[in-house]
């Protein structure tokens, strides 16, 4: 990366730098004083409960925390309702006219909701769902581009349903005639009927027009309906449903170590405290910010960090529809200039990317706006950091390293940019309220040092469960050492200053540019197509994405008969896992072989896989079937691929 070279950054990336919050940014910060760890420590139950009390409840909790590991509640008996804490608490009050949602769309048209536009149109689209008959217990999915209606759907459901959720047994679905991706429209609508085509639970689909493009949408009477128009008879006013603490919120499928996604379900009460508090104390936001979270909504970042944190805590969210690339590679940088954005949160795959395109995109704009960084996803390595740090927030900004999942719902790794002196790469420390230790297998605690990375205390953003699976709830997550303590995946280490380094995962998940992907689930992709006799995959570094996926498959006798290119098979097999997961999946390189490797046990031996991908020398080979098919697969691996 030629940036990293550059002469400014020399004196920058010496060793063991660490960067004090600034004065200025101190003196102003919403949380200073580092006692705010000492308080909840003290009593973490009563730190969350002060937390809470910030939000807008219809009944008050009896109890903070029910603990009867590894199952919590949180705030029993607690009635709230989320859409309420993000936009009637507003509205109500001095935010009402503050723009809540900034938006610009790929093409470059622009939109502003205020918190009161926004409460209306969430009311009248509350109403829309109950006239379709939606009731609770129904299901809804979305299938939409980043647009305002994606925001106002959520809270939609958010304010008049209870256990919703967004798995194949939907009876409505939200889509649009189509969403704008690097110059091109995606026929959303198009790819949306394909797939109701195949669930029949779906009785109506309404479609939003993202704006005049004049695309041929097919309508089908009866089933679905526009958007504009429903929303043009609604009334403007829906109470809200008061939802008990507890009550489902949303649930959201990620990637495990086994062929089958899980459904995270998150909650309404704990899941709101926990990301309210930490995006007010981790993003420091005030009401003078314009903030940006580039996620995806569809990821949990964008649940917790473009809608409900921030907007529990009345913040203006700016929202980029497009890639970052589209029209030029200054995209990103154009846009903080021309709205003034004060906090940008990324992940470091984007970083990397930026870095590669060079310095003179971010330097042909003012960038002086910003006043926080913040990075997400996977490890941030020093060079990106020290390069988002000095390039983009003109050394004047902390960057706020935050470690976190899906199960967690909110951050719990994180420097308070207020208080904590940061390094370059690491995480810092856990959130207040949080216990993080780094532990041995055996599950000795280790102070200084590596291990795996375990919460040994409930959250009250943590997950309740895996949907329709309490047994797999219990085995993944709370069982290696005692029902009391989480079980992250991650591998961590800690330095004497008590400071958290994560390294990764240490299980069969893979971290594609922030995206959790299970090896298992391309495996199981691969071997669906009908050419694929055996497939294993493995993760291999990535200079930008972090991780790529590496494939080895065995195809079936007879496919390989000379008719068809083996490229033309590995792109088959590539869109393949394209359908059947998504594109963030599909793999980077796939290597045809007529066997795997493995133990004379017949066990798979991945991690000579991941050797032979990475490119490094083989280690002991001496529990393999056949060790010189191995160095001919590594030899095939480096003609094609090296
Ligand atoms: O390995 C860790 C990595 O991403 C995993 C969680 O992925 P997901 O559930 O998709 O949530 C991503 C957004 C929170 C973790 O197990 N990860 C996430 N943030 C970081 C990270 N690794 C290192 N540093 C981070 N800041």
């Amino acid at each position: 990366m030629a940036d990293l070279k550059h002469p400014e950054l020399e004196d920058l990336l010496r060793e063991d730098r660490a960067f004090a919050p600034p004065a200025d940014f101190q003196a102003r910060a919403n949380v200073a004083d580092p006692s705010i760890y000492a308080e909840a420590e003290r009593d973490p139950e009563a730190f969350w409960g002060r937390l809470a009390g910030e939000l807008e409840w219809s009944r008050g909790w009896d109890r903070v925390l029910d603990w009867q590991p590894p199952h919590a509640k949180w705030f029993v008996g607690g009635k709230l309702n989320a859409s309420v804490n993000c936009l009637d608490r507003h509205v109500r009050g001095a935010r009402r006219n503050k723009a809540a949602l900034v938006w610009e769309g790929e093409p470059g048209d622009r939109r502003t909701l205020t918190y009161f536009d926004l409460y209306r149109q969430v009311s009248a689209f509350a109403n829309v769902l109950k006239g379709l008959g939606i009731k609770k217990g129904d299901r809804v999915g979305m299938y939409l581009p980043l647009i305002p209606e994606l925001v106002i759907s959520m809270l939609a459901c958010a304010r008049s349903l209870r256990d919703r959720m967004n798995d194949m047994k939907a009876s409505l679905l939200i889509t649009a005639d189509g969403g704008y991706r690097r110059g091109q429209i995606v026929p959303l609508k198009q790819v949306a009927d394909e797939a109701v085509a195949d669930v029949p639970s779906i009785k109506n689909v309404v479609v939003i027009q993202r704006g005049g493009q004049g695309m041929p949408v097919h309508i089908k009477e009866g089933r679905d309906h526009w958007y504009h128009r429903l929303m043009q008879e609604a009334p403007l006013a829906c109470d809200a449903e008061p939802m008990d603490a507890e009550d489902m919120l949303y649930i959201l499928y990620t990637s495990g170590t086994t062929g089958k996604p899980k459904g995270i379900v998150h909650t309404t009460g704990g899941y709101l405290v926990g990301t309210y508090a930490t995006a007010k104390l981790v993003f420091d936001l005030r009401d003078d910010d314009v903030y940006w979270c580039t996620a995806d909504i569809g990821w949990v970042t964008g649940h917790s960090y473009v809608v409900y944190g921030p907007l529990a805590n009345g913040a203006t969210v700016f929202m980029y529809e497009g890639a970052p690339d589209w029209p030029q590679k200054d995209r990103f940088w154009a846009l903080i200039e021309r709205y003034g954005i004060t906090i940008l949160y990324t992940a470091p795959t984007a970083i990397r990317a930026f870095m590669r395109w060079g310095t003179e995109w971010p330097r042909r704009h003012d960038l002086s706006s910003l006043r926080l960084l913040g990075s997400v996803g996977e490890p941030i390595n020093p060079e990106a950091w020290i390069w988002y740090y000095h390039f983009i927030g003109g050394d004047r900004c902390p960057v706020v390293d935050t470690w976190w999942q899906t199960e967690t719902g909110a951050i719990m790794i994180t420097p308070l940019p207020g208080v904590t002196t940061l390094k370059p790469g690491s995480a810092t420390r856990p959130f207040p309220g949080i216990s993080a230790e780094i532990r041995n297998e055996r599950g000795d605690a280790i102070e200084v040092g590596g291990g795996l990375l375990a919460l040994t205390r409930p959250w009250p953003a943590m997950l309740r469960g895996i949907y329709g699976d309490p047994r797999r709830y219990v085995q993944q997550y709370w069982s290696k050492w005692g029902s009391g303590v989480y079980v992250t995946g991650d591998g961590a280490k800690r330095d004497a200053d008590g400071y958290f380094w994560l390294l990764g995962r240490v299980d069969d998940v893979i971290n594609v540019a922030g995206h959790r992907i299970g090896t298992m689930e391309v495996e199981s992709a691969l071997v669906d197509h009908p050419s694929v006799a055996e497939a294993a995959v493995v993760g291999r570094a990535h200079e930008i994405k972090g991780q790529a996926i590496a494939a080895f498959v065995t195809l079936k006798d007879g496919v390989a008969d000379g008719t068809r290119s083996t490229k033309d098979i590995a792109n088959e097999l590539k869109e393949h896992v394209v359908k059947k997961i998504g594109a963030i999946a599909r793999p980077d390189d796939i290597l045809f072989t007529p066997d795997l490797p493995k133990t004379r046990s017949g066990k798979i031996m991945r991690r000579l896989l991941r050797d032979i991908a990475e490119g490094k020398a083989l280690g002991d080979m001496t529990t393999l079937a056949d060790s010189a098919a191995v160095e001919k697969l590594k030899a095939n691996y480096e003609e094609e691929y090296g």
